[in-house]
């Protein structure tokens, strides 16, 4: 198949459905619950509309950005995702490599078939690093570690899953393929034994501030929510926020991400970058997050649609169809670069304010 006569995260969507057992495709596309933050965090982004600017000279548009201290191509990042090895072959380290290859950041979760070293190595490309804190000290002290001594600079830590989400549909696929085969993964086999599970119910702030002594990597806090974790956040030192519901994975009924979006840019007032996933489908999606304030956004399911697809091939075509969106639409709605955005660029459609 020709890869580039896909058009857009839709068409892989289909096609990944295609590929994959129904038990997969059910276990990706999933929820908690009844998937209805899982469907608002979709949707959501239909709410707000783009008010362009006309008349700017728009024969030149640069997307590239720098996210702590990375210069890249494009605001978006390859979000973590556990087990890629389940969806292709080539796995995070496929993932990893195309996102080399388009010189966009990507995180690879803790969980993965991989350890970060190999993941690393063979990408030749040093991703940031998704931590799940495990409920062993001492798995916990050496995965940041580890990822430190790999070059690793920014570590991200997911604080959405003290417990995991209730996900009705694939919960035989969690407890069979997920948990139970995590243990014995990359980053955890030699580190965690049958009675610790990868995240921690009992984890709280502290846990900041001992990253924040024991590490020289950027902190990055995954799953905030409101602007009253948003302040605790900047108070005490993390570098940097993604407002994130786990793509609608964890609790269910609570806000689409980018109704959160505001208070917690308002909230941050800019002393640190605040990114955010969630339902991101579009080049149109990824503008209206940096209109509202966002530094860069992350994609979740899009790409590993594109790995099912075609491995590496498939993640490098997600994100050319992704960045290629954002920079038409930029050109059409009169922005030149990341640094002209701004909220005058989008609005609440009014008659879906409530
Ligand atoms: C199959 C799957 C596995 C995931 N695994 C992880 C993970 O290991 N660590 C993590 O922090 N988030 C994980 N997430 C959440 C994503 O990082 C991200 O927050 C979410 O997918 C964004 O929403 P989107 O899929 O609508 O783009 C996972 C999501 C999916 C769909």
């Amino acid at each position: 198949m020709d890869i580039n006569s896909i058009k857009n995260i839709k068409s892989f969507k289909a096609l990944a459905k295609e590929n994959l057992t129904s038990e997969l495709y059910e276990y990706l596309v999933g929820g908690a619950d009844d998937l209805r933050t899982f469907q608002r965090n979709i949707t959501a982004w239909s709410q707000y509309q783009i008010r362009p600017r006309r008349l700017i000279d728009v024969s030149k548009i640069d997307t590239s950005t720098e996210l702590f201290g990375q210069q890249v191509n494009a605001p978006i990042v390859l979000a973590p995702i556990g087990i890629l090895g389940m969806f292709h072959p080539e796995g995070a380290s496929g993932s990893t490599k195309a996102a080399k290859n388009k010189n966009l950041a990507a995180i690879t979760s803790t969980v993965t078939n991989q350890s970060y070293q190999t993941i690393v190595e063979t990408a030749n490309y040093t991703p940031w690093f998704q931590l799940y804190p495990t409920t062993n000290i001492n798995a916990r002290n050496t995965l940041v570690k580890r990822a430190e001594d790999n070059g690793c600079k920014v570590l991200v830590w997911t604080i959405d899953v003290p417990v995991v989400g209730n996900r009705e549909k694939h919960a035989k696929m969690l407890v069979d393929n997920v948990h139970g085969r995590a243990a014995k993964m990359g980053n955890l086999h030699d580190l965690i034994g049958p009675d610790d599970i990868f995240h921690s119910p009992s984890m709280t702030w502290e846990f900041l501030d001992w990253l924040k002594q024991n590490t020289k990597m950027k902190i990055l806090l995954k799953g905030i929510m409101t602007h009253e974790d948003a302040r605790i956040a900047v108070d005490r030192g993390a570098d940097g926020i993604i407002i994130s519901n786990h793509g609608g994975r964890q609790l269910e009924s609570d806000l689409s991400t980018i109704e959160c979006l505001e208070e917690v840019v308002k909230e941050v007032a800019g002393k640190i970058p605040v990114l955010i996933d969630g339902g991101i489908r579009r080049g149109t999606d990824v503008f209206k997050a940096l209109a509202l304030g966002a530094t860069a956004v992350c994609i979740g399911r899009p790409y590993v649609y594109g790995l099912a697809v075609a491995g590496q091939k498939g993640v490098e075509r997600v994100l050319e169809i992704l960045t290629e969106e954002l920079e038409r639409n930029m050109r059409l709605a009169g922005v030149t670069d990341i640094s002209k955005f701004n909220t005058n660029f989008v609005q609440k459609a009014q008659d879906m304010i409530q």
